[in-house]
């Protein structure tokens, strides 16, 4: 079977590269944008500098600013009505993985009508939307090279996978000045976020040579630099590393896919409204754990690509380092468990078998090197609550 690779046909990489928002908008021949933002993106004027830049172009362009974490079918409706009202032509989405979402959403809707809901993994997306520039402000999500969106129903607190390739943005500006001011935990967060991209797309099922090549060097960058941007924010050059890898990593989850963590991750998320990285990385050592035997060969190219196992160890002992270190990870980046974390403990565990449901019905378990079954996902529930 051939494989079909998806990117964006124009990525803008390095320090400064937002400064070319409005030329490449004049290139994608856009007339009318609308910038997708925050609240605290607009607060800090960033939004408002690059609609400066877009106007000073003779491009007139609005500002909605109402996204929210998470982002919600409520907050992509009014969204899509400030985009149809302002008679838009394309977007231009700033910020981490919330706002470059929930335009995916909004340029979808705007094209192919209907909800939401309607176009949830495996349904298909019919119609290419509006022109999509995303710029990232975190590093982070991928999601301004792929082709997924998540969108929680405001309705039934699902988090919904939609997928397809209308959804991948026609072009990203990877500016890594964007991320100096990001504080630690954000820092780390949407770091394992990466680097759980990278790894769920090295042992996927769906794994393949081209994305294999972005999954594996993004994923010795992210262990190299994570710990350095945490503690240093100011340290450029881990910024510019994890900026890049990030983005190299969501290229490869975005060819291959997602695995068991991002599976399991979503519901946490929904429930408890934990960041999506946190939650990635509450989960992450326990399902390799699940995982290794399944795919000793490729968990263990996993651990000596970022260092942690070298050539003179077996598979399964590099599996085994592998694990250990991940855990080990956890503890450097200051990763709360749930429990730790505040969630309150009635609760989560009555949702445990909702929440196995939700996983396993995301597809992304699937992809998985061992597929779990349900109670298998409610006992990884229940050991990562500690
Ligand atoms: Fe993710």
């Amino acid at each position: 079977m051939a494989t079909e690779i998806l990117i964006p046909s124009l990525i803008k990489i390095g320090g400064g590269a937002m400064a070319e928002a409005a030329s490449i908008l004049k290139r994608l021949e856009v007339r009318h944008p609308l910038i997708v933002t925050d609240g605290f993106l607009v607060r800090v004027g960033l939004a408002e500098s690059l609609r400066a830049q877009i106007e000073n172009a003779g491009i007139a362009c609005g500002i909605f600013s109402e996204t929210v974490p998470d982002p919600t079918t409520d907050a992509v409706a009014a969204g899509l009505r400030i985009f149809a009202d302002g008679a838009h032509d394309g977007l231009v989405s700033l910020g981490g993985g919330s706002p470059i979402d929930t335009a995916k959403a909004i340029a979808m809707l705007a094209a192919n009508g209907g909800r939401a809901r309607d176009y949830k993994v495996p349904n298909e997306i019919p119609k290419q939307g509006p022109v999509h520039l995303a710029i990232p402000t975190t590093a982070g999500t991928g999601s301004e090279v792929s082709r997924f969106t998540v969108i929680t129903d405001s309705e039934t607190d699902e988090k919904m996978l939609i997928a397809g390739a209308s959804l991948v943005p026609n072009a990203a500006i990877v500016d890594f000045e964007l991320t100096m001011s990001m504080p630690a935990r954000l820092t780390a967060d949407t770091g394992t976020d990466s680097l759980t991209h990278a790894i769920e797309a090295y042992v996927s099922r769906k794994a393949n040579a081209f994305a294999d090549a972005f999954a594996m060097t993004a994923m010795k960058t992210i262990w190299a630099a994570l710990p350095i941007a945490f503690r240093e924010p100011d340290n450029r050059g881990s910024r510019e590393s994890m900026m890049l890898a990030a983005t190299q990593a969501g290229m490869a989850f975005s060819n291959a896919s997602v695995a068991l963590v991002h599976g399991m991750s979503r519901p946490i998320g929904a429930h408890f409204h934990v960041a999506h990285g946190l939650s990635n990385a509450m989960l992450l050592p326990a399902v390799t754990a699940f995982s290794v035997k399944a795919a000793e060969p490729r968990y263990a190219e996993c651990a000596r690509a970022i260092g942690v196992a070298d050539r003179s160890d077996s598979d399964p002992e590099a599996g085994r380092k592998l694990v250990d270190a991940l855990f080990e990870r956890n503890r450097e980046l200051e990763v709360p468990s749930p429990k730790k974390y505040g969630i309150d403990e009635e609760r989560y565990f009555s949702l445990i078998p909702t929440m196995a449901k939700q996983a396993l019905t995301s597809g992304s378990p699937q992809n998985n090197p061992r597929v779990p079954t349900s109670e298998e996902i409610e006992e990884i529930y229940r050991q990562i609550w500690v």
